[in-house]
């Protein structure tokens, strides 16, 4: 801590006052796909205000606003997918958040396949790394936007993710990220959850 408390001192910590507006960053980006069931036509969307709300039971957020195609379909059939993208799908991402599935066919122009999943009725996405299906479960309006805080009901991931030990190595799924309007890859593992607390290995000297 004490190498912190010297790189602090030649920093200059001067700032700027923004309006307040949604800077926190990076933030995950997923291509969400809902929809297949009751008539309603298999869809996907591009979300990036998501995120992780609880342990037990294990839940997620997405917000959508009302305006957008998806929102009708996930309100009515309560369920959707969270499909994890690799970093080399950033141009579907995009364009699945730039177009509507009122207009065109997303899984066509994306080049994107649709698979079943194991315990909700709306598709994944097949060519994603890491699949998180959803339940809704409660369902919130902020504002411009309806949070719809859901439970996991289940997890698939991709099997060239996961080492002889079972350990699911995530860094080695190139994922995406995304803060400010711009799209980021994320790097290298830097630590391991309470690293800052572990006692250091000391190599032994022979
Ligand atoms: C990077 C990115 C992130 C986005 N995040 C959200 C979001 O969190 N919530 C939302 O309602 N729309 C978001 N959008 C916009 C929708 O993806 C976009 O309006 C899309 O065309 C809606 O598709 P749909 O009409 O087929 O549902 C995002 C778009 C991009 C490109």
């Amino acid at each position: 801590m004490d190498k912190v408390r010297d790189m602090a001192k030649n920093e200059s910590f001067e700032k700027q006052t923004w309006k307040p507006g949604n800077v926190l960053s990076p933030l995950p980006v997923v291509l969400v796909s809902c929809g297949g069931v009751a008539g309603w036509k298999p869809n996907i969307i591009t979300i990036a205000w998501t995120g992780s709300v609880c342990s037990d039971p294990p839940m997620l957020s997405i917000s959508v606003r009302p305006e957008r195609y998806s929102f009708g379909i996930i309100k009515n059939t309560g369920e959707f997918v969270v499909n994890v993208p690799f970093r080399r799908q950033a141009r579907a991402v995009d364009w699945c958040g730039m177009v509507s599935g009122r207009d065109v066919d997303k899984w066509e122009g994306a080049a994107l396949s649709q698979a079943p999943a194991l315990k909700v009725q709306c598709p994944i996405i097949r060519e994603c790394p890491i699949h998180i299906e959803c339940q809704v479960r409660e369902t919130l309006n902020l504002g411009s936007h309806v949070m719809f805080v859901s439970e996991v009901a289940a997890v698939q991931i991709s099997s060239s993710l996961i080492d002889a030990k079972g350990r699911f190595r995530l860094e080695k799924a190139g994922l995406l990220a995304y803060g400010l309007g711009q799209y980021f890859e994320l790097g290298a593992v830097i630590g391991r959850f309470g690293f800052s607390v572990q006692k250091r290995k000391h190599k032994s000297r022979r």
